[in-house]
């Protein structure tokens, strides 16, 4: 028998076997390279054909052959099942259901602070009020003279103030929207006007220096406190949604005259007094009074015929009172886990 029998069935055996343990693709070009290749095991048997005879040539030369195939053939079948299995493991992880339910869009909230506003636009108005708007950058004029606070004043002093540059300022409340509107629109005047201002503040947990006020004012024949009363205890009592106790204290402010501190009793204790409201039973919340002669004058109306009343809603404190919110940063901060709670 011829030696190079057994060379090719131990090729064979051994290709087969390694075939089969594959554990990667590359293990089987490895196995191709060492028992097909140029130099590979049965090129080693077909230079000895030279030196065989004819039909034992033959033989060799057709056993040769079907030893190839049969490794060929093998390799071409593992190869095949690494594919379909690498394949499955992409087809399982890239697997997408289309017809799942799409996930819900992600639905923003209002602001606390745009929530108790929008409600009272919507009281104001049912009322006969309009909206106002005004700059956030004003002039001194608006923001100080036209109010009764010349350029000597004191009052001047308790609103830290940011100017600009160009002599304007960022306004210190809202109350420069009174002149606005009196000017713009005349007596009998009705409105509110609610916005964002800016002091030169040290920051903590109840100061900012900016937040948010609403403005009142209105303007007619024989306007009253009792007619001040009414609408603040409106507005108190629709806040609130609930009777709310006030009481007037003097209060200065040289836009209007007489002044007032508003407060209401507090609604954590009712009156008794806690740590709320200092043990006192009341709570400090709205500035106003009867407007200024003064004022009107300098807005081109005539006191001997209008006046009126005007306030200035803290609504950034009255948002934390309401919602119980414990420190003002929370409203500028943008933290989504506070403000998705609302
Ligand atoms: N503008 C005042 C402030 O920010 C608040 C104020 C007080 C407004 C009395 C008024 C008012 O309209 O009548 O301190």
């Amino acid at each position: 028998m011829n030696p190079n029998d057994e060379v090719i069935a131990g090729a064979r055996d051994r290709a087969l076997e390694r075939i089969a343990a594959a554990a990667v693709e590359a293990d089987l070009e490895a196995v191709r390279v060492e028992v097909l290749g140029r130099k590979g095991l049965l090129a080693g048997v077909s230079k000895d054909f030279g030196k065989m005879a004819p039909e034992e040539r033959a033989r060799m030369g057709k056993l040769l052959n079907a030893v190839k195939q049969e490794v060929e053939t093998a390799l071409e079948s593992r190869k095949a099942a690494f594919a379909s299995a690498a394949l499955a493991a992409r087809l399982d992880s890239e697997w997408l259901d289309l017809t799942l339910p799409a996930p819900p869009p992600r639905r923003g909230s209002l602001h606390p602070v745009t929530l108790i506003q929008t409600e009272i636009e919507d009281l104001f108005i049912s009322m006969g009020f309009t909206v106002l708007d005004g700059p956030e950058v004003e002039t001194e004029e608006h923001n100080f003279d036209a109010l009764n606070i010349p350029g000597d004043h004191p009052a001047r002093d308790a609103q830290d103030t940011f100017w600009l540059t160009d002599g304007n300022l960022l306004r210190t409340h809202t109350s420069p929207v009174q002149v606005r509107g009196m000017r713009k629109l005349g007596p009998p005047l009705r409105m509110i006007a609610p916005g964002r201002v800016f002091r030169n503040e040290e920051v903590d947990a109840s100061h900012e220096h900016t937040f948010y006020q609403l403005e009142g004012m209105m303007v007619d024949r024989d306007v009253s406190v009792a007619h001040l009363i009414f609408f603040m205890k409106t507005l108190l009592t629709s806040i609130f949604r609930r009777e709310v106790t006030v009481r007037l204290r003097p209060g200065y402010f040289p836009f209007v005259e007489p002044g007032f501190e508003l407060d209401i009793q507090c609604l954590i204790c009712g009156g008794p007094g806690c740590p709320v409201c200092k043990q006192s039973g009341w709570v400090e919340l709205l500035p106003c009074g009867l407007v200024n002669p003064n004022v009107l004058r300098m807005s081109g109306i005539d006191p001997e015929q209008w006046n009126g009343f005007a306030f200035g809603l803290g609504l950034t404190r009255l948002a934390m009172m309401r919602y119980a919110i414990d420190d003002i940063r929370l409203l500028l901060g943008g933290d989504l886990r506070f403000l998705n709670q609302f």
